[in-house]
């Protein structure tokens, strides 16, 4: 018999276990949502990301910013609810690709508050921002700046410059270090910023860095700080995102505020008090708000125990791609002493969820949770072994209600021609 235990900071802001030791996000029955809405889903505390994007704001005025944007990292979790929470929030939006522009839109940005990124970008996806009135475009190459000098673009630009450090992080996702495939080297930034300053249309704002993803050491930032300070001397900085999240409980990374203290202190001490500054966070607003609900389908007592649930690797690739570490729980019966693998649906053996998890006695038609999968879970869904992706299902004050609805079937062959 399980005993109940208080929730882990991995679980969203405001989520309990009532007293029978049901798992409640945003006041609403996580059992009761699995019957009412099926799983596998999305469950998304509202409040919980809003009060995330209140911190960041909260912060960077705290650490004396008066000049600056929060900018959504889209890529995070491309949802059109979700992105309009943190309009509605104040906040600007990162968008990386033609189609996560088009979503920002959508969603009600202002597109003066829009920033766009990319690596391969053709002249229509550059066009296209133009014509949408975007505020920053960040050149990342020089074919971005031969482009936008064809296009004959009025445009205010920032030039992405890659520092030369490391932080520690899985290597996929490490983007800082020389010789990355992201912006341009020092030496090759000087050379950009000549180039742009040389085409009539093109106002150089900045420069812009993302030095990685899933960092918990604010030291390779300031790091990154000091390179763009020895480029020149500019009025807008856009610092990225990269900040990282505690997936298990054992995890500790710093706070909002100890991360945004660290990471302004280095811009007032290296790039001036007076500067614009932008930051690009991503995973940090969205990853702790989301739980994943799954039906267990199967227990299976093999040299060890295998618990298969209805979803997997089309719901969250991050285990399979980066090693990713999970928890999980029986949301109705928290803790527990039974050692085993979670597993998803698909046919390969890599589709494990959580390995060496502990529940207590999982069994058939059981329904289980992983905390902490809003960051780049929706976003890199996919369909593999034909398997519909999840609904997403906003839940406040004890009201849920579906902003995506899960994919059917049919939906797998509407492109068919
Ligand atoms: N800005 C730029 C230019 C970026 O490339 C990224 C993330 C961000 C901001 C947001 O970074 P964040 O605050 O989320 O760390 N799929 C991987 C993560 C890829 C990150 C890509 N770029 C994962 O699931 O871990």
């Amino acid at each position: 018999m399980a005993v109940a235990q208080s929730l882990s900071h991995v679980f969203p802001l405001g989520s309990r276990l009532d007293e029978r030791g049901r798992l409640e996000v945003g006041g609403c029955d996580a059992i009761e949502l699995a019957a009412e809405f099926g799983t596998p889903a999305y469950v998304v505390a509202e409040e919980d990301l809003r009060s995330r994007a209140r911190a960041y704001q909260g912060a960077i005025r705290d650490a004396g910013q008066d000049d600056f944007q929060v900018t959504f990292a889209a890529k995070a979790f491309p949802c059109t609810a979700v992105m309009g929470l943190f309009a509605q929030e104040g906040l600007g939006c990162d968008v990386a690709s033609a189609g996560e522009l088009h979503l920002a839109l959508r969603a009600g940005f202002d597109p003066a508050a829009i920033v766009v990124h990319g690596n391969a970008r053709g002249e229509a996806e550059l066009a296209g921002a133009v014509a949408a009135g975007v505020g920053l475009i960040v050149i990342d190459n020089m074919d971005d700046i031969d482009r936008l000098e064809r296009l004959g673009a009025e445009q205010r630009v920032l030039i992405r410059v890659t520092p030369g450090v490391r932080g520690e992080t899985h290597e996929k996702i490490s983007t800082g270090q020389a010789d990355s495939k992201f912006g341009l080297g020092p030496s090759d930034v000087t050379l950009a910023i000549e180039r742009v300053r040389g085409v009539a249309g093109l106002e150089l704002a900045g420069l812009h860095m993302h030095i990685g993803s899933q960092l918990f050491d604010v030291g390779p930032f300031r790091a990154a700080i000091a390179v763009l300070a020895g480029l020149g001397d500019f009025p807008v900085y856009d610092l990225g995102g990269g900040l990282g999240v505690a997936y298990r409980t054992a995890q500790r990374p710093p706070t909002v505020e100890e991360f945004v203290g660290g990471l302004i202190g280095a811009a007032h001490e290296r790039l001036g008090r007076d500067r614009r500054l932008l930051i690009e966070p991503g995973r940090s607003l969205v990853a702790n708000g989301v739980v994943t609900l799954y039906t267990v389908e199967s227990v299976k007592h093999n040299v060890s125990t295998w618990v298969g649930v209805d979803g997997g690797m089309s719901d969250n690739l991050r285990p399979m791609l980066y090693n990713a570490e999970y928890e999980a729980e029986i949301a109705d019966r928290f803790g527990g002493s039974t050692r085993c693998h979670v597993t998803g649906k698909h046919c390969e053996s890599g589709d494990v969820i959580v390995r060496d998890a502990v529940l207590d006695e999982p069994r058939p038609g059981d329904i289980l949770v992983t905390p902490a999968t809003g960051a780049y879970g929706h976003a890199m869904a996919n369909n593999y072994n034909g398997v519909p992706r999840p609904p997403v299902i906003f839940c406040k004050d004890g009201g849920a209600r579906v902003v995506v609805r899960r994919e059917t079937v049919e939906d797998l062959h509407v492109r068919d021609l």
